[in-house]
């Protein structure tokens, strides 16, 4: 091949009158132009819950922190000053056994922390995650049989554990353990009990990903042996994705959460041109714990980054977003990056 002389750029006759910098010159512009935008009203703020609080600063991950029953109440009240209208409830319990039977306890943290809140703020929507990696003792999501997590004997007590939160006055249920037919067996469950009004965020497309750390260690969730990936989905996979998400909106789930976000935005994507359902979307303890250690090291601006990511994963399709960053971007804090 021949060498190609420099040439000038030249502009296609086209073109050259295009200058998209013109609508960026000064805020009110970019305002009006703004193609999206998420909102403190769409996101959803985990909350985790025990019987005994962890000691004031006891995680550089605030919003990781255990409190009491008293104590959430307290946040929610912060929250919805502060606009953001919904909690993700997870328990701790003080003590966990192979079936995981404190999951369904109606005493459990809660079924009581879904009361006081409904209490004191009734106006709040109350979602309860339903899995029960935090109250077995091997750690896994369901029960064992012959080494393996046995997919049917688990899903009575899925339904059990939703119907629990349901009569405490939980609004949605949102089983999180990737078993089969979980929404399906919830969702009869439910409608038996009477308690058709109560909806499912499924937890449909949920990757075994190195991004749930921080949480296990908050939860005491690790499972005791093997890893997860017999029931979560294989990172390589967006159209076994769209299956799982399929399944759950033909077995009546309300609302199709794909989880982690960042790492997954074109499942997300996906997702939304798919279905009519909406679209969740849990930005997860690992990607919460990326922008805050780069932060305390001055490596950027955890609020910036925090808000760049959220609205890339509205962008993407979500329309509500589970974010351990809830607490800190309600309308009270500072404006856009
Ligand atoms: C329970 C559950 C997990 C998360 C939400 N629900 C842990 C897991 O699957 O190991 C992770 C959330 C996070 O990392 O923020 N099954």
């Amino acid at each position: 091949m021949l060498p190609t002389a420099p040439r000038e750029p030249a502009l296609a006759a086209d073109t050259a009158g295009a200058r998209p910098r013109r609508l960026r010159a000064h805020a009110s512009l970019r305002e009006l132009v703004a193609e999206s935008e998420f909102r403190p009203s769409q996101l959803v703020a985990p909350l985790f819950v025990a019987d005994e609080p962890d000691r004031p600063g006891a995680t550089e991950l605030p919003a990781l922190a255990r409190r009491t029953v008293d104590g959430a109440v307290r946040e929610v009240g912060r929250l919805r000053d502060s606009g953001v209208h919904a909690v993700l409830l997870f328990g701790i319990p003080s003590r966990k056994d192979a079936q995981g039977s404190g999951a369904w306890d109606p005493r459990g943290p809660v079924p009581r922390a879904i009361r006081a809140i409904k209490e004191h703020a009734p106006d709040v929507a109350v979602i309860a995650d339903v899995c029960l990696c935090e109250y077995t003792d091997h750690g896994h999501c369901g029960v064992l049989g012959d080494g393996t997590v046995d997919n049917d004997r688990t899903l009575p007590l899925l339904a059990r554990t939703a119907s629990a939160y349901a009569d405490a006055g939980a609004d949605v249920v949102a089983p999180s353990g990737m078993m089969d037919h979980q929404v399906g067996a919830i969702r009869s469950a439910l409608d038996t009990a009477g308690q058709p009004e109560v909806a499912i965020l499924a937890y449909a497309a949920k990757f075994a990903s190195s991004f749930y750390g921080p949480f296990r260690d908050a939860a005491g969730s690790s499972p005791a042996f093997g890893d997860r990936r017999t029931y979560q989905m294989d990172g390589r996979n967006r159209r076994e994705a769209l299956r799982e998400l399929e399944l759950d909106a033909r077995e009546g789930a309300d609302v199709l959460m794909v989880k982690p976000a960042l790492p997954y935005l074109d499942v997300i994507a996906a997702a939304h041109d798919r279905f009519d359902l909406p679209i969740a979307a849990y930005q997860v303890s690992g990607e919460y714990a990326m922008i805050r250690a780069a932060a305390a090291r001055g490596w950027l601006d955890e609020e910036a980054a925090a808000r760049e990511s959220l609205g890339a994963i509205q962008r993407a399709g979500a329309s509500l977003i589970v974010s351990y960053f809830a607490g800190e971007l309600g309308s009270g804090s500072k404006g856009r990056p």
